[in-house]
């Protein structure tokens, strides 16, 4: 009997991270996987194992419990916090254990995020020409080791570098639309994604939609559907071929477009006179105030972050939802986000860009 493929995973209960785990959980392959995944809520790791699923409860401050569980795996799918230097290292560890003990080169697959590794400082004043191929690596190694979420990268290409894993790292843009599948029907995982929830959430709340400066600035954009898709077609790809790009040349931007926050503003604005929360669809630009309540004084809002994503799609990813599609996506987040009740809650941005606060 063949023996099966382990796999760790972490974010299981959010976003991205419930929308792979539920495609591998319908993957053709699923039978032969184990699949263990890392949580921080124990009633959901309860509702987890309902799905056939072993969990494990805690956190990324739980740097044992990420070691010994990459040191039992053959994949890794990390996608909680792509900031966590210590919480990469730990998984690096285990993986270096495993390829000791079995001899195997196991597979990381990590998360992280163009938006911070690619950004500028515009304040929504202009739009950037500098365009990043996930092709170009000598380009990407010129980023600077300060910018978001750099540190964390350079430690997994180093780690691919020395050859006991092959690491390959997964940067989605702006992801839009909502979830969907039993995970998310559960109450298990956050159908919500992170910029558009919030831009409408905080446009509620001001009772206009608001952009940093004059929001000329333009992000890269991708649709949920399209991005785990991509997650499992490298996880296929890397599986049964290991000259599949990875570690030095491991970079995978997933972009189907681009849009201006001008763009997002307006459309968000015109949702909001449509539910009659605003009497103008004109966006404002917010005030430092505003910029301190909704952003802990963080214009990160404003940069710019543009790449393409040649590697993914030569890997053979066909996104389908393009700008337009996250356009006509926010008339219906705005209204499951007014269903549930989170469309008063516009504070999660805080926390997120809190961090960036000193630098954009
Ligand atoms: N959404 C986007 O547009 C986007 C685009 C590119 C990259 N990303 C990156 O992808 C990752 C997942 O994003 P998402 O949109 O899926 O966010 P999300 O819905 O908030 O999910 C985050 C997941 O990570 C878990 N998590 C967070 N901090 C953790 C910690 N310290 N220890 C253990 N687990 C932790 C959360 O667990 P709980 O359920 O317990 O909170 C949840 O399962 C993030 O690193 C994000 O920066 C997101």
């Amino acid at each position: 009997m063949a023996s099966k493929t382990s796999i760790f995973l972490t974010g299981a209960t959010g976003y991205l991270g419930g929308s792979v785990l539920q495609r591998l959980l319908t993957h053709p392959e699923s039978s032969s996987f184990e699949i263990t995944v890392l949580v921080r809520n124990a009633e959901k790791a309860k509702l987890l194992e309902t799905f056939g699923v072993q969990t494990i409860t805690g956190s990324y401050s739980d740097l044992d419990k990420l070691e010994v569980a990459a040191a039992s795996s053959d994949v890794v799918f990390a996608i909680a916090d792509c900031d966590d230097v210590a919480a990469a290292t730990a998984i690096l560890k285990g993986l270096k254990k495993r390829h000791i003990k079995m001899g195997t080169v196991p597979i990381l697959i990590h998360t992280a995020f163009p938006l911070g590794v690619l950004v500028d400082n515009a304040e929504g004043k202009y739009a950037t020409d500098n365009l990043y191929s996930d092709l170009d690596i000598p380009k990407i190694e010129t980023l600077a080791p300060e910018q978001p979420h750099r540190q964390v990268d350079m430690a997994i290409v180093a780690a691919g570098e020395e050859g006991f894993v092959r690491t390959h790292i997964i940067l989605p843009s702006t992801i839009f639309g909502i979830a969907s599948g039993p995970l998310f029907d559960k109450g298990i995982c956050n159908p919500h994604s992170i910029e558009i929830p919030c831009m409408i959430q905080i446009g509620w709340d001001r009772r206009e939609s608001g952009m940093v400066g004059p929001g000329k600035n333009i992000w890269p954009l991708v649709d949920i559907d399209d991005t785990a898709d991509l997650y499992i077609i490298l996880f296929d790809r890397a599986r049964e071929d290991p000259t599949v790009s990875h570690s030095r040349n491991g970079f995978y931007f997933a972009e189907n477009g681009y849009y201006t926050h001008y763009d997002l503003a307006k459309a968000t604005g015109q949702t909001l006179v449509d539910f009659q929360r605003a009497t103008s669809a004109e966006p404002t630009p917010f005030t430092a105030e505003e910029l301190e309540k909704y952003f802990a004084g963080s214009a990160f809002f404003g940069t710019n972050s543009y790449c393409k994503a040649d590697r993914s799609r030569a890997l053979g990813w066909k996104p389908i939802k393009t700008t337009q599609d996250m356009l006509d996506s926010i008339k219906p987040e705005t209204m499951t986000l007014i269903k549930s009740g989170r469309i008063a809650d516009p504070y999660k941005l805080k926390t997120v860009f809190g961090r960036y606060r000193d630098t954009y």
